[in-house]
């Protein structure tokens, strides 16, 4: 009875970590995405030209954000950065108004060599006070989700786009998703996943930069970076919403 947005064939698929037949996937939706007519690909084109803007960056009144993939300056596997550095270099972070708030940085859990990472969207109050993603009720079924997958939470990797909660859980803030977006990419490049599974809009619309619902965008496999990115709905969602879990199954 497990609530879940993927059909059986894309569990399967997870499942078995079918690299070639995702790409597959992902090609015919990369052409989907360039085509002219389709709203998500303009959209996402439009957001992305606007977020990485410095000058955009600036009147958020963020420092400038370096949204480059790869990740920091350098490229290839030996120069990749490892995680260890990643959490170094975000240190004690005070990049953006959330320091003031939490308890302590939620930087990531799970295996730093991933075939599959899961991108929330921010810490709430479970996570502020243990210090690790999805352990609420959220965690419990998305830790559900994946032993329903045939792994275990320890295989997979799994973050957020913000590393620090929000006062009360409100909406992640633009200024407070490009702070911390730097490290997120970097995390990825360090993990270096198969694939990625974005839980929620914000995840969803962080990585593609769209602005599109994700009603719209999940279950569909797109391409980020080279690697398939599957967006699918926040298993918050799912708990308050018993209608979706039906729709998510087909
Ligand atoms: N929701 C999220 O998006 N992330 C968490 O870590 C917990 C709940």
């Amino acid at each position: 009875n497990l609530a879940w947005s993927w059909n059986h064939e894309t569990i399967e698929l997870f499942r078995q970590l079918d690299v070639d037949r995702a790409l597959r996937r992902v090609a015919v939706q990369r052409v989907h995405l360039a085509g002219r007519g389709d709203r998500a690909g303009r959209l996402r084109h439009r957001q992305g030209a606007v977020a990485g803007s410095g000058q955009a960056q600036r009147d958020l009144g963020v420092e400038v954000a370096d949204l480059r993939w790869p990740a920091g300056a350098t490229t290839g596997p030996a120069s990749r950065p490892t995680l260890d550095r990643v959490r170094e270099e975000l240190g004690d972070c005070t990049r953006c108004k959330l320091h003031r708030t939490r308890t302590q940085i939620v930087f990531g859990v799970g295996n730093p060599k991933a075939d599959l990472v899961f991108v929330g969207e921010a810490p709430g109050a479970d996570e502020d006070a243990q210090g690790e993603p999805f352990v609420g009720r959220a965690g419990q079924l998305l830790t559900k989700i994946i032993e329903a997958m045939g792994m275990r939470r320890e295989d997979v990797y799994i973050c957020n786009i913000l590393k620090c909660r929000p006062p009360n859980n409100r909406p992640p803030e633009a200024d407070e998703i490009l702070a911390c977006q730097p490290f997120l990419l970097k995390q990825l490049q360090a993990i270096g996943p198969k694939f990625i599974c974005a839980l929620g809009g914000p995840a969803t619309q962080t990585l593609l930069q769209s602005k599109e619902a994700i009603s719209r965008l999940r279950g569909k496999f797109f391409d980020f970076h080279g690697i398939p990115l599957l967006p699918t709905f926040h298993p918050a969602y799912l708990l308050r919403t018993p209608a979706a879990k039906r729709l998510a199954w087909r």
